[in-house]
């Protein structure tokens, strides 16, 4: 087995301090690698974005290691941080973030801009990005006359500009119908069998389960329980005498 991805060791983040201190992520253990794709699930509050901004570098653990590929970010500069987010991570969110006077192709191209890639060659990948993301014939239109689901396409081709190995997806689902969701989730999958990368999503959603290769549940700041989807299979196909 290859080098894991993201190793994080007795991980905590303590929000505040004193009396009025919040233990948001408390000692969470996991080595991730690419090729999955990751489900985590809990209740309101169990820390599961605090999670996700840890592994993607927008905070840093109060204790324990992170390592992403060969850095340990726990170690690091915080002015070091952005680099590796910028090099490694890609996030969707919940609400879309949109640039709503760009269309699909600007929105996507303005990321691929900030990455250092213009000109022509930004419109040749926002192009083959949309495309991916079954956006081929919605090119020019402002988010505005664009569907959830569709919007939340155009925020994945844009998460995926920078081509990171690692995309982290917080509730990406949330404001979509299940049948909406359910084509972001299978992309999402998508993006992690098919192209090797590691996908690492938050969700509320049981419906998704089957979806994925790994489920973690998160209570209270902890890691509760893993399920994976081999473990799943083998008791069903158990179950029904296989
Ligand atoms: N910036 C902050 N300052 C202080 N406390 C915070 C901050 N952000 C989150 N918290 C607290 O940390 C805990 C975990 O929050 P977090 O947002 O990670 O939960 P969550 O599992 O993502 O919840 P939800 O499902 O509602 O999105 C909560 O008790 C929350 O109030
Ligand atoms: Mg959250």
């Amino acid at each position: 087995m290859s080098a894991p991805w993201l190793v994080l060791d007795r991980v905590s983040k303590v929000y505040g301090d004193g009396a009025s201190a919040v233990v948001a992520v408390r000692e969470v253990s996991m080595e991730l690698q690419g090729g999955r794709f990751v489900l985590l699930m809990g209740p309101s509050g169990s820390g599961k974005t605090t999670l996700l901004m840890l592994m993607g570098c927008l905070l840093k653990p109060t204790r324990g290691r992170l390592f992403l590929f060969e850095h340990e970010v726990s170690a690091l500069d915080e002015r070091t941080l952005p680099f590796l987010r910028r090099r490694y991570i890609g996030f969707v969110f919940q609400t879309f973030n949109l640039f709503p006077a760009l269309t699909a192709m600007e929105n996507v191209e303005l990321a691929l801009n900030l990455k250092g890639i213009n000109g022509r060659e930004a419109q040749r990948r926002a192009l083959a990005l949309l495309a991916r993301v079954g956006l081929r014939d919605r090119l020019h239109f402002l988010p505005r006359d664009l569907s959830g689901g569709e919007k939340q396409r155009v925020a994945l081709a844009r998460a995926l500009a920078g081509d990171p190995p690692i995309l982290l997806a917080d509730e990406p689902t949330g404001m979509l119908d299940s049948r909406t969701g359910r084509q972001i989730v299978e992309l999402l999958a998508d993006l992690a069998r098919v192209e090797g990368r590691l996908v690492f999503m938050v969700t509320h959603d049981q419906r998704v389960r089957d979806l994925a290769d790994d489920i973690l549940f998160m209570e209270d700041g902890s890691l509760v329980a893993r399920e994976s989807a081999g473990d799943l299979r083998e008791l069903v196909s158990r179950r029904e005498g296989r």
